[in-house]
């Protein structure tokens, strides 16, 4: 049999990756006419995966872009030194040209030592101890501007709150500073966690309040999953039930989506067709495994909140009624409290109104386990 079409956890390009047609589009088109975007989703709904497409896209209209990932920055001299190789290789993106114009680069850090990496030669680091790191990161955060006026350039720059939890200090005040006058740069921000995004991009007393246009990706539409599930499974078959139980399962959740049908592939036999029976067992293996870490979620919740999860996990209609709050045992105000709590802990989101659990197996486990 063929390897498992199916990949959950990594970033997704090419046949891997389904549909985004629209936002793709409109991402493109904002970032190559000099906007700042912010794509909000919650977790695992493919913002990384859509930029690395995107990025490629822009690149083969001959766009400079370079990616930056916050998650392992830990100090300014980090930062600074990866702006800068990310800055340089998106306009000299081959290993020679790369080397050939560090000329351009000392021009304008002259009081910087550069020196490539010798085994990562489209890497580069400052020569320490004698940086200073604050001017060093402003010196670095003012390239690509420099740069641009070459070209326009895009930087994606993804977990981008990490910058604060790593960081921290005035960072946001001296990122801001420089970029909100940069004519010839167009920054794509994205962030796994929903609550520290909005505390940047929507909080009126932040720096970056309002910084660029807002995007918000949604799950994959039904009908396009569908589709793509069904190519993939062409040898081993899989009926149209089976497609309407895992997407009904899963809510058409990229990721969870993905992590079930892989789940399904590797327990079918050559020439055998998905049925009920292997979905369920599928799915059962799935939960058994994030077991360990629903219960320590579960284990972390103050009871008024565990008693609103499950109640949002079963889709009450109106949980702020009085009959809901008499069989919550919570007053109106608590009720409230609690929700927003499980907002801001990312646990659960307002989708066309509603409140749902982010994570569509934690919701399935929560309703057959929470008593
Ligand atoms: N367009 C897509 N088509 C099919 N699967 C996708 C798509 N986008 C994402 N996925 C699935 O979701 C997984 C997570 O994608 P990705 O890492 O891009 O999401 P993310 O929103 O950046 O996640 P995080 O919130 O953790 O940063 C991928 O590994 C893949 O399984
Ligand atoms: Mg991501």
């Amino acid at each position: 049999m063929d390897y498992n079409p199916f990949i959950f956890g990594k970033i997704v390009e090419g046949p891997q990756f389904a549909d985004r047609v629209d936002e793709k589009e409109e991402l493109i088109r904002a970032l190559s006419s000099g906007e700042n975007v912010i794509l909000y989703s919650p977790r695992r709904f493919g913002k990384s995966s859509l930029a690395a497409v995107v990025s490629n896209e822009l690149k083969e209209k001959g766009i400079p872009v370079g990616n930056i990932d916050m998650e392992y920055i830990s100090t300014k001299r980090a930062l600074a030194e990866r702006v800068v190789s990310t800055t340089h290789e998106a306009f000299h993106p081959k290993r020679k040209d790369f080397m050939d114009k560090l000329k351009d680069l000392k021009d304008h850090l002259p009081s910087i030592k550069v020196k490539p990496f010798e085994d990562l030669p489209m890497s580069i680091e400052f020569d320490a101890p004698s940086v200073d790191e604050q001017k060093a990161l402003e010196k670095a955060v003012q390239l690509p501007e420099i740069y641009g006026r070459k070209r326009k350039m895009v930087l994606v720059i993804d977990e981008f709150p990490f910058v604060v939890q790593n960081i921290g200090g005035n960072i946001l005040y001296l990122l801001r500073g420089i970029m909100q006058t940069q004519k010839n740069v167009s920054y794509l921000f994205l962030g796994s966690s929903r609550s520290m995004m909005r505390d940047i991009f929507d909080t009126k007393t932040s720096p970056f309040y309002k910084f660029g246009k807002k995007m918000y990706l949604d799950v994959i539409p039904h009908d396009d999953f569908a589709q793509f599930i069904k190519e993939k499974f062409r040898d081993p078959t899989i009926s149209d039930e089976s497609v309407e139980l895992i997407l009904d399962a899963t809510g058409c959740h990229p990721y969870y989506t993905q992590q079930l049908c892989h789940e399904i592939w590797d327990s079918l036999k050559e020439k055998e067709t998905v049925t009920k029976e292997l979905f369920d067992e599928a799915m059962d293996r799935v939960l058994t495994r994030e077991k360990a870490v629903y219960l320590e979620i579960l284990d972390s919740l103050p009871g008024t909140q565990m008693r609103m999860l499950k109640s949002i996990a079963e889709g009450w209609e109106n949980l702020y009624s009085k009959d809901s709050l008499m069989v919550l045992n919570m007053s109106s105000g608590t009720a409230q409290k609690a929700v927003k709590a499980l907002i801001k802990k990312d646990l659960v989101s307002k989708k066309n109104g509603d409140l749902e659990l982010e994570d569509p197996f934690f919701e399935i486990f929560v309703k057959r386990n929470v008593l």
